[in-house]
């Protein structure tokens, strides 16, 4: 790597002097013809890639995915299948903080797979919490701008924040996950991960199962209080990024076991509520997780950039025994992820190496900015053709799904199964006395500077999933219990109406 060779312009001409600039005299103005000094500047001028809208912040990593049970009654993915080993490279990333962030705020972490199987590339895009804020991709632009910078300050607002979220009563779940002792982890490699949607599986026979997927940490789970991580941030602001780097190298490498969870199409006709909604989870009870392998994190990029800046996922790349599911938020993110790298990367990012699949890629794209392969060549640019090239495989169609009702704009909080609280009460029952209390004080820390109408509507959301919660929340946060339950018998529509107003009598 560092062995000694000559330096060339970015056209392999030898360069004579990279430090000294060509001058008309000792002390006089640099000459235009100093052109490996243009060629300098006006590279360096351009280095800068636009960043990921949001989970701009992020480190990666190489590895390996190992099945070690056989799910083959579910799936017929190559990559699924018992004993199958599939090279990945991992990334992992906080949400709301720019590409300068620090690593240990407040925040859900995305974790991102590329699956390099002989099918073709296999990208799970997840994060570290089971389920997330909102449902409809209408509302994910609005998230962002809700939980990034202040259009009128520049800076990031807990008003803003969350009067989104408690406007949107589904965020209420992630929002006692992101506030409880997992919202800052220790590290990357002492988290669980998640798929969140809800995706399908189909086997040989092409039949359907719905499927969500886990990858349990082997690491054990450890976080940060509020006040470690303040210090943490104040030494090392890359602290995440360091220790997964510093533990590869160091060959103590980080492990997950990946599981799935299986509901039958009957089940999902069946179920209590909307099994497509990413807000809701899937009781371990009642959908037992289904061990399947084991992902392993080996080897750290040669080049953050190339590698790590440049990797891009998108939710689309499914293989064949792997499908999609009318999750509605699940179908917004199958556009944005390609459409987002076609601008951050170019249309070719595909062929950037992170991103290119280790098998044959016959596609019929074309040309395009930054095509550096053969652009195949004098192969047929058109399809039908009567080459007999790269033709279609009818066999991996995915099974056929009914669909019912008309077409219109269903709002799901009119679903009369939609119970928005159910999940967030069940996760403070189930919490430690000690566990609790973190909850209660990191919500009443980051919530100390809203506004009292926006904190009444937190706290009749923390009452109707459980009194207990609301209660101690409503104490923290130094409110009236009488007023939070008063608020707490009005419809959503009349409790927002109730409470649009900073002041509140
Ligand atoms: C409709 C909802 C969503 C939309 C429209 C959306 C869109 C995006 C976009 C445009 C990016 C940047 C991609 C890039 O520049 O390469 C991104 C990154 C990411 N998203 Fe989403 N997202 C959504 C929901 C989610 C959900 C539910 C999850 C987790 C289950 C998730 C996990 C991630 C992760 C992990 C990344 C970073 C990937 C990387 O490391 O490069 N997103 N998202």
């Amino acid at each position: 790597m560092n062995e000694h060779k000559n330096l060339t312009n970015e056209v392999g001409a030898p360069v004579a002097d990279n430090e000294v600039s060509i001058t008309a005299g000792s002390r006089g103005p640099v000459m235009m013809q100093d052109v490996w000094l243009m060629e300098k500047m006006a590279h360096f001028n351009r280095e800068v890639i636009p960043e990921r809208r949001m989970h701009a912040k992020g480190w990666g990593a190489y590895g390996k995915f190992t099945v070690t049970h056989d799910i083959s009654r579910y799936t017929k993915a190559k990559v699924l299948q018992p004993g199958a080993v599939t090279e990945t490279f991992t990334r992992f990333s906080t949400v709301a903080g720019e590409r300068g962030a620090a690593d240990c705020e407040r925040d859900i972490r995305g974790v991102a797979t590329k699956f390099y199987t002989e099918e073709g590339n296999w990208d799970l895009v997840g994060n570290n919490t089971p389920t997330f804020f909102i449902r409809d991709v209408h509302n994910f632009s609005d998230l962002n701008r809700a939980v990034k910078r202040d259009p009128r300050t520049g800076r990031r607002s807990a008003q803003n924040n969350w009067d989104f979220w408690t406007l949107l009563p589904e965020c209420f779940h992630q929002i006692t996950i992101v506030m409880s002792d997992r919202g800052i982890p220790a590290s990357f490699r002492n988290m669980h991960f998640f798929g969140e949607h809800t995706f399908s599986l189909y086997n040989e026979k092409n039949e359907r199962v719905w499927c969500k997927f886990h990858f349990k940490t082997q690491q054990g789970i450890k976080n940060f209080s509020n006040e470690e991580a303040a210090k943490v941030n104040s030494l090392d602001r890359e602290y995440h990024g360091k220790d997964l780097y510093d533990a590869i190298e160091e060959g103590d490498f980080p492990k997950w076991t990946m599981y799935v969870q299986v509901m039958t199409e009957e089940q999902a006709a069946n179920h209590y509520e909307n099994p497509f909604d990413i807000t809701k989870i899937w009781r371990h009870a009642e959908y037992p997780l289904i061990e399947v392998g084991e992902l392993e994190l080996n080897r750290n990029a040669d080049n953050y950039f190339a590698e790590v800046e440049q990797a891009a996922f998108a939710p689309a790349h499914v293989v064949p025994g792997i499908g999609f599911s009318p999750d509605r938020f699940l179908q917004g993110r199958l556009f944005a992820y390609g459409d987002a790298q076609r601008y951050r990367l170019g249309v070719n990012h595909n062929h950037i190496p992170v991103n290119r699949a280790k098998v044959e890629v016959n596609e019929y794209h074309r040309d395009g900015a930054m095509r550096t392969d053969g652009n195949y060549g004098g192969a047929p640019a058109y399809t039908p053709n009567s080459a007999g090239v790269w033709t279609a495989q009818p066999e991996v169609m995915e099974p056929e799904l009914s669909l019912e009702g008309a077409m219109y704009r269903y709002d799901p909080k009119d679903d009369p199964t939609d119970d928005c609280f159910r999940a967030g009460g069940d996760l403070w029952r189930v919490l430690t006395e000690e566990k609790k209390q973190i909850l209660i004080q990191n919500t009443a820390d980051d919530i100390a500077s809203v506004t009292p109408n926006i904190k009444y509507r937190h706290a009749v959301h923390c009452y109707l999933a459980d009194p207990e919660y609301g209660e101690r929340f409503t104490e923290a946060a130094g409110l009236s219990m009488d007023k939070v339950k008063k608020l707490a018998k009005l419809d959503n529509k009349s409790l927002i109406q109730a409470t649009i107003s900073p002041i509140m009598e």
